[in-house]
């Protein structure tokens, strides 16, 4: 089993109780560590099964949270175990001491909470402990849980493996029958933004969970035309609804786009039926792509025809012409359900319902739309609404904008900043808690030049007496609603210091 997880390891003994792996080069003995954790992980949860103890796991509200969930949920069941999920936006030290007073046998933390893990452990002794994260870890760790992590052997979590990509390969470790979960953490790792490889490619421990998929003739990945909805959206939604690339006069104007198709006799239509990208023969995708690499050369924009195509992830044992076929509207979808207070239809769906819980998610996926249409309209609505400081945007959503949504609206407006080399700061009151929810989010240029959101986040959140952290390129922060001025004027140096080289300090 263990060596179709990752064949550059050679295993010196693989008995249940004691796992010791030799790695044949530095990315191997990397991941050899990352694997041990993953190994010392699926033990603990089936030593719990067996005493049949009662789980609890929670996840993060996120895509990649949501699938994270759906995997650990399929894997318990196929053991009968008894467990409970749920779905939380952040972990605080309110939810710790309710899992306190709850007194289950086992807690798993899944994209989520490896800080609230080692809180947790240090408060009890007689609770079984799991953190199944991809995120930094802000401190010191106690000893007293199992972490896996990827952070902790030296792998970047923000790229190279989601939350759910590290619940799978847990899953995998518990029980080989669970390989039929690797799409949804592919799924999950799209949702997290992890196609950072050429070409929209997921690399690095992604590409294991791939093969996975590949392997089980659950998944096809192919180059093709990047547009996204290609399953569901008619051809001239997609390519208006594009930012990357951003093509000029087409990108969000759906009348130009169309006109656009048409000029090249692709027929928009069949019958009264739009058509999808999906249902374009291979000599008219030759045609539409090198029109828009004409159109966008004599634009200037040379660097944007080299992102026309992208590696496509299809799920191939989902229905065409459904959100779940391609892993990038599975991905939206599970978000919506997460975001729209509904995370239990999009962890029934990971789980495999095809039936009313999809059915309600696909309700719940053209509401979360309107709404971020809703959102994105209101912030464009008064030019104010985002307000540039020295370094960095910001933008305030007042009560208006959901905190559970800012972060995907924070993830939206970042794309088409009028000065690409700042980051924006999103944040809405969460009125009922006195605080705010800010979403950071910013570019792989920025990060490659030094700047880490997660360590800004965490700093300048404790500083306000609040809680920050997350990747580099993208993080969060809950702070109270009176520190935030400060907290703004933190961050705006945070970033001015670490793009000038500085560190971040604490
Ligand atoms: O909430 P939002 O989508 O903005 O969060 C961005 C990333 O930062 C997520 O992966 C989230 O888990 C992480 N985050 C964190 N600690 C916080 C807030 C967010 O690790 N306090
Ligand atoms: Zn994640």
């Amino acid at each position: 089993m263990f060596l179709s997880v990752c064949k550059d390891l050679a295993i010196l003994n693989n008995s249940p109780n004691y796992i010791v792996v030799m790695a044949t080069s530095m990315d191997a003995a990397q991941n050899a560590s990352f694997f041990n954790s993953v190994f010392k992980a699926s033990e603990i949860i089936l030593e719990t099964v067996k005493a049949e103890g009662l789980i609890h796991v929670y996840s993060h509200l996120d895509a990649d949270g949501i699938a994270a969930a759906g995997i650990m949920g399929k894997a318990l069941c196929r053991l009968d175990a008894k467990f409970r999920i749920r779905i939380t936006q952040w972990v605080d030290e309110k939810l710790v001491t309710e899992i306190l007073q709850e007194k289950p046998q086992m807690v798993i933390f899944t994209d989520l909470g490896t800080e609230y893990a080692s809180l947790l452990s240090q408060k009890t002794s007689e609770l079984k402990i799991l953190a199944l994260d991809h995120h930094q870890v802000g401190g010191e760790l106690t000893e007293g849980f199992v972490c896996v992590n990827p952070h902790l052997h030296g792998i970047d979590g923000a790229r190279d493996i989601s939350g759910s990509g590290v619940t799978y390969f847990v899953a995998k470790a518990m029980d080989n029958a669970n390989v039929d979960l690797a799409p949804i953490a592919v799924v999950g790792a799209l949702g997290d933004l992890q196609d950072k490889y050429d070409q929209r490619m997921l690399g690095g421990l992604n590409e294991k969970i791939v093969e996975d998929a590949k392997n089980a003739g659950l998944l096809t990945v192919e180059k093709d035309l990047i547009f996204f909805g290609r399953e569901t959206r008619p051809i001239h939604k997609a390519l208006a609804s594009t930012t990357s690339p951003f093509i000029p006069e087409i990108s969000g104007a759906e009348d130009k786009s169309l006109a656009f198709l048409v000029s090249l006799d692709i027929k928009p239509k069949y019958d009264d039926k739009w058509r999808a990208l999906r249902d374009l023969s291979e000599e008219e995708k030759k045609r539409l792509c090198s029109a828009l690499a004409d159109y966008l050369l004599s634009k200037g924009l040379h660097y944007e025809i080299s992102n026309l195509i992208g590696h496509v992830y299809t799920l191939n044992r989902e229905e065409p012409w459904t959100p779940l076929r391609d892993g990038r509207e599975f991905a939206v979808l599970l978000n919506a359900t997460g975001r729209m207070d509904k995370p239990s239809l999009g962890i029934a769906v990971c789980m495999g319902d095809r039936g009313p819980a999809l059915e309600e998610a696909n309700k719940v996926l053209e509401n979360y739309r309107r709404t971020i249409n809703k959102y994105l309209g209101w912030v464009m609505e008064k030019p104010e609404r985002m307000r540039e400081m020295e370094n960095i945007y910001v933008v305030y959503g007042e009560d208006f904008i959901n905190d559970k949504i800012i972060g995907a609206v924070s993830s939206i407006l970042s794309t088409s900043l009028p000065n690409p080399e700042k980051p924006l700061i999103a944040y809405a009151d969460v009125k009922e808690e006195g605080i705010v929810k800010v979403s950071a989010r910013t570019t792989d240029l920025l990060t490659s030049r030094g700047l880490n959101l997660g360590e800004i986040m965490h700093v300048a959140a404790e500083k306000c007496l609040g809680k920050g952290g997350g990747h580099n390129v993208a993080a969060g922060a809950q702070v109270p609603t009176e520190n935030i001025d400060m907290f703004l004027k933190l961050v705006n140096e945070l970033v001015g210091k670490q793009l000038a080289g500085g560190k971040t300090g604490s």
